[in-house]
């Protein structure tokens, strides 16, 4: 606290990312990062941009950046607004497009960026309690709202809503804006960008920081209809003109560009999270069907908390929320490579044997 303070700051409960600890040789599966490399042609993109034209700004635009993601999803440049991380898109979005009279809605259950966005802004929200079965029910959505966000899949449950729920909130939905945080659906969901056309109320947000192994680049996007683009760049351009940096539009670009290497990144995850889910089933746990690169499981016995601490003592991370109540008995594990989840499942072994 200091008098120096603005007065929202007062306010603020910032976001706590997962940790990043400085220890070698941690099985890190808290943060849902890609156990596997970028393209190759990520790294020789990268390496190219560190020249001499480093001492100019790089292209306030990203032109070609955005004509690269225009290109793989079948969209208009004009239709694509990039920013540094998904996380930095959301924040302008939520500047930008959900800032009204009414109460926003999001589950109570999902990304924990939502509220502290609201507050920084001062926008009303209202949750919307996910399921018994930690579901998102889209009719429970059916009110009068100054917009609409939550992920597909969920985090953290992993859980993936159906593409004609989707469809169905938005047309439910025609007068404020439907978010919908596409973080995780390369592991295992289709995509809502194929709506964009319809619906001149839907933004589309995604990031490289997962399925293209590149959370140390922080590049994530968004996909609309040219207004909802313009609001964007419109506080983009309040904010920073060049949000993201030569290294970061190269590779990126590179990154979108090689369909196959992201491809097999996703196809590997994918395969490993079902082979962890079966070993976990088998020793007792509940596992939310996922469609994500992690997965949400608990014990019937051992609690979530003392679960994680077991795990951190044998150098293994992962991520537990001790809030709302019902997800305290939870782990949210990120799916690591095959010998990660060999190490893991060993030491899950040994603690719940005890
Ligand atoms: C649901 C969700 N949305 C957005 C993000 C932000 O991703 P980034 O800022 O790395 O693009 C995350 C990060 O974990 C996430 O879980």
């Amino acid at each position: 606290m200091s008098r120096y303070w603005s007065a929202v700051v007062h306010g603020l409960t910032p976001y706590v990312p997962g940790e990043q600890p400085k220890l070698a040789n941690l099985v890190k599966l808290n943060t849902n990062e890609n156990p596997y490399g970028p393209s190759p042609r990520v790294l020789d993109a990268v390496r190219a941009e560190a020249a001499d034209t480093l001492r100019l700004y790089p292209d306030p635009g990203s032109d070609r950046l955005r004509a690269g993601i225009a290109a793989f999803h079948g969209v208009n440049a004009d239709q694509v607004f990039v920013g540094n991380g998904s996380d930095e898109v959301l924040a302008h979005a939520f500047m930008a497009l959900l800032k009204h009279e009414r109460p926003i809605l999001f589950p109570d259950i999902t990304y924990s960026f939502y509220p502290v966005y609201c507050r920084l802004y001062e926008i009303g929200y209202q949750q919307i309690p996910l399921t018994e079965s930690f579901e998102i029910r889209v009719d429970d959505y059916r009110m009068p709202n100054g917009g609409v966000i939550f992920p597909n899949p969920n985090a953290p449950t992993g859980r993936l809503l159906a593409r004609s729920e989707i469809e169905r909130l938005l047309a439910n939905n025609p007068d404020s804006v439907v978010m919908i945080d596409e973080a995780y659906i390369d592991f295992g969901g289709e995509s809502a960008v194929g709506m964009v056309e319809c619906y001149p109320q839907l933004l589309v947000t995604r990031t490289l920081s997962k399925s293209h192994a590149l959370a140390g680049l922080r590049v994530g996007y968004a996909i609309g209809q040219p207004p909802l683009i313009e609001a964007l760049n419109r506080v983009k351009d309040s904010f920073n003109s060049y949000p993201l940096d030569r290294f970061a539009q190269a590779g990126a670009l590179a990154s979108i560009e090689d369909h196959a290497h992201f491809e097999a990144l996703c196809a590997r995850v994918a395969a490993t999270r079902s082979r962890l889910v079966v070993a976990m089933v088998d020793m007792g746990f509940e596992v939310l069907p996922s469609a994500a690169n992690f997965i949400f499981a608990r014990h019937p016995v051992h609690q979530g908390a003392k679960l994680s601490a077991a795990l951190r003592e044998r150098s293994i991370i992962v991520r537990h929320f001790s809030k709302p109540d019902r997800i305290a008995p939870f782990l949210r594990i990120t799916v690591g490579s095959d010998a990660q989840c060999d190490t893991l499942l060993a030491a899950l072994k040994a603690i719940v044997a005890c």
